[in-house]
């Protein structure tokens, strides 16, 4: 099956994580080797090759449909892999599935406890079916309870909280067992900022605890605070490594191009005029702020007087970082372009055996001794 599937490895896809982790002795959380999941005619997982390790939180990245939800549900035993191995917690998901359960907690992406059981029943419920049970049952739960800050809560039915509460409920009946690793699938999705901070917080509680997250988010700031992360595009991942390294990766964002945050009045406009300066490769508002990026050194100079020239009243320009999300935008265009190319590529390969195919045909006289086209 692997034979048939594009890419193994695209060239100048950058591992990081496997240079930074070699050095770590410890068995790994989780080991992907050529991981596949084919739905008929859909490559949902496409050869990943992943590394996490113990105690890591690590951030899997992706736009909707590349294949984040579905990598998860192969890690937890929960869907069977098309081909190539994984290893979760020391044990082969293809092979054992049911034993992976023991050790892992999963929040999927949609809420998937029971809205009309109380909070304590949904814990209760949870306990039992993980095995949580004898004369330590009762202190555990209380321990997920007063760990998830859920108590108040513990009368309540599912329904009567808020989106916020009915994720730490979630996390709450995952922990119950003592997982060695949590798999959360967008735990944030429909969360304020204040509930998506308190959740991060215990997240970080749980990482110091040496508990492993591996959690998909659509937001870069989340990104930026996990130990690692990796960008699945297509079903393919493009990289993965510490959001550092990701941001510093020469090959990643493009060696030479300069990235300017210009703070200026008006700002549509100058977005605008910006976009249609030739030097300017790329431009976006960013809160009260434009990024341009350009390849051209004297962008910054160049800029200044074409925007003066304009009457754009620019408050600052200074160079700045590429932020992770600078990171993803590239790779995803560069990975567009690239599959583009592919695709023209086999449509020209197809059309001239098309035409070989049939210039053979014309060589051969038909039945009725003229020559004819070759049916298929
Ligand atoms: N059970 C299924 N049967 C057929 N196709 C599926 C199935 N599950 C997922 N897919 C397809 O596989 C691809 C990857 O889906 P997946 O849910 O893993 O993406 P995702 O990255 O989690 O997206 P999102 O960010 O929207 O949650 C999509 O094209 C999806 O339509
Ligand atoms: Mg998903």
């Amino acid at each position: 099956m692997s034979g048939s599937v594009r890419n193994k490895r695209k060239p100048g896809m950058t591992l990081l994580s496997e240079t930074r982790s070699s050095s770590v002795m410890t068995e790994p959380a989780i080991t992907t080797e050529n991981l596949v999941k084919v739905f008929g005619e859909k490559i949902a997982v496409d050869n990943l090759n992943l590394r996490v390790d113990r105690g890591e939180i690590f951030g899997f990245l992706g736009p909707n449909g590349s294949g984040k939800s579905t990598t998860i549900k192969m890690l937890c035993g929960l869907l069977a892999p098309t081909d190539g191995h994984a290893v979760v917690s020391g044990i082969d998901v293809c092979r054992d599935p049911e034993q992976i359960r023991a050790k892992i907690g999963y929040m999927p992406q949609k809420f998937s406890l029971y809205e009309d059981l109380t909070v304590k029943e949904n814990i209760d419920f949870y306990a039992q079916l993980y095995g949580v049970k004898g004369p330590g049952a009762r202190k555990r739960k209380e321990e997920v309870i007063d760990q998830v800050g859920i108590g108040h809560y513990r009368g309540f039915l599912g329904k009567q909280l808020s989106g916020g509460w009915k994720q730490r409920l979630a996390l709450c009946c995952a922990l119950v067992h003592r997982p060695e690793i949590i798999f959360l699938d967008e735990p944030t999705a429909s969360m304020d900022p204040v509930a998506r901070r308190g959740l991060w917080d215990l997240l970080f509680t749980l990482a110091s605890s040496g508990i492993t997250l591996f959690v998909t988010t659509h937001y870069m700031d989340e990104a930026e605070r996990c130990s690692s992360v990796g960008y699945i595009y297509n079903s393919r991942l493009i990289v993965s490594g510490g959001p550092d390294e990701l941001k510093q990766a020469r090959d990643v964002v493009g060696q030479g191009n300069v990235r300017l945050e210009v703070v200026c009045r008006p700002l549509v406009r100058t977005f605008n005029l910006a976009k249609a300066l030739p030097y300017v490769d790329d431009v976006t508002i960013f809160g009260q702020a434009l990024h341009v990026i350009s390849e051209n050194p004297q962008a910054a100079e160049l800029l200044a007087s074409d925007l003066s020239l304009e009457g754009v009243l620019v408050l600052s320009m200074r160079e700045i970082e590429p932020s992770l999300e600078d990171v993803f935008v590239t790779l995803t265009k560069a990975s567009m372009q690239e599959e583009e190319i592919r695709l023209s590529q086999e449509a020209l390969q197809q059309g001239q055996r098309r035409s070989e195919f049939d210039d053979e045909g014309d060589d051969e006289p038909d039945e009725n001794g003229g020559k004819g086209r070759r049916s298929l």
